[in-house]
């Protein structure tokens, strides 16, 4: 009882001094900034002396009609990402008409758009229409710890276009993006290049930060080989790998995923200890791993279609081996919580959902698994583990 207690904070020291040791330290640095210290320190450049700062007027409208216009501002920050604002201010602060020419905008629609943003926190607005990042806005720069300019730009465009149909999806039940895009979004991201990269950098970005949440939460010693079942590009095998030295992994994806990742992996030092390989989790996965991760992946499938790929992963699984989703849980009752949006956005892009503690043991125990535990981590994301259940043999016939 006691050790299972400490072991949290076990996993978290050691991956802290771990990390402190490589070149992955400038993440987990990242990380913890965001969580931590971010409500600490103050901005970079503050908003002292910043147009406005002395305005008494801060009426604002309803709070429903705040909530309903919030595709504005979500907007606002896509077309930041997209134009690189963040990137051309990473230096220091820039006049607005040097940003419109840099980026090939309307100087005065840009001038607009900045003082939007700047009016939210994300730039600051500085005397004579000079715009600055906040601490906020680093984050969409692009190749930085915790960038989140890719995720940003999909939200913006894929996502936006789907959500723009919400109703079908609660009309019908099924998703929004099938009805505007003609096919399912995994199918079309085959098809469309730029969409794809924008996505899997985007879930990529996230996933790295996520692979420090998870290994500062959950103990990975007595594994030896992981198998990252829809894996994408393979960062968050490849964080993982970096601080578990004695683990080897095998990143799984559809086969432009596995490009890209094999292009990754070309100038990481990991020694022959990861590879990758390409396939459709719904006919089998990579065998003999003692440990199965699916990173938000099962969110994507209605519960028939998950039930196949963790019964494929079952089969293919050591004995002995495990089974770690990791996943936002959805809390019971009214709670606030973002899983509950996230939800929708299933809804919207696939057949997913979000799914309770006990909708995930139901699944899992129709997929010959037993939940063992529920470990919560730094993010929003938990690592449901499982292991395989007492009706192996029934399950296959
Ligand atoms: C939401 S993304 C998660 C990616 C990655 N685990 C992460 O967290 O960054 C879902 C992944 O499932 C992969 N995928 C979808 N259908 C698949 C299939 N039939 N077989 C293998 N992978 C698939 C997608 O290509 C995508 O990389």
């Amino acid at each position: 009882m006691v050790a299972g207690r400490l072991l949290p904070t076990w996993a978290m020291l050691r991956t802290l001094s771990r990390a402190r040791r490589t070149e992955q330290w400038a993440e987990v640095k990242s990380i913890l900034k965001q969580r931590w210290f971010s409500v600490l320190r103050p901005s970079k450049w503050s908003s002292t002396g910043a147009i406005g700062e002395n305005s008494k007027s801060n009426s604002q409208p309803p709070a429903l009609f705040r909530m309903a216009s919030g595709y504005w501002l979500s907007q606002a920050i896509y077309v930041a990402a997209k134009l690189g604002l963040a990137d051309l201010l990473k230096d220091g602060p820039k006049p607005s008409g040097e940003l419109a020419a840099a980026t090939g905008a309307d100087e005065q629609a840009l001038f607009r758009l900045m003082r939007a943003l700047s009016s939210t926190g994300i730039l600051v607005h500085l005397q004579n229409d000079c715009f600055a990042l906040s601490r906020l806005g680093e984050n969409l720069q692009s190749d930085v710890p915790g960038s989140m300019r890719a995720i940003v730009i999909t939200l913006g465009e894929i996502h936006y276009q789907a959500w723009g149909n919400l109703l079908h999806s609660v009309r019908s039940g099924s998703p929004a993006f099938n009805s505007v895009f003609g096919m399912g979004l995994f199918e079309y991201l085959q098809r469309d290049a730029e969409a794809a990269d924008a996505f899997n950098k985007g879930m990529t970005d996230v996933s790295s930060m996520l692979a420090y949440a998870v290994m500062m939460a959950y103990d990975f010693s007595g594994i030896s080989s992981i198998v990252d079942v829809g894996g994408g590009h393979g960062t968050f095998l490849q964080r993982i790998l970096g601080l578990n030295p004695d683990i080897i992994g095998t990143i799984f994806d559809l086969e432009p995923a596995i490009t890209k990742a094999k292009q990754r992996l070309n100038g990481e030092r990991f020694g022959g200890r990861c590879s990758a390989v390409a396939g459709d989790f719904f006919d089998s996965v990579p065998e003999g791993a003692d440990a199965y991760i699916l990173c938000s992946v099962i969110h994507d499938w209605h519960d028939d279609r998950s039930i196949k790929i963790l019964r494929n992963c079952r089969k293919a699984m050591a004995k002995n081996g495990r089974l770690l989703l990791v996943e936002m849980v959805v809390p019971d009752g009214d709670t606030n919580c973002y899983s509950k949006l996230l939800d929708l956005n299933m809804l919207v892009m696939t057949e997913g959902r979000e799914r309770t503690r006990a909708e995930f043991s139901t699944l899992l125990d129709a997929a010959g698994y037993k939940l063992t535990r529920i470990v919560p981590t730094l993010a929003p994301q938990s690592v449901i583990e499982a292991v395989p259940g007492n009706s192996r043999r029934t399950i296959y016939d």
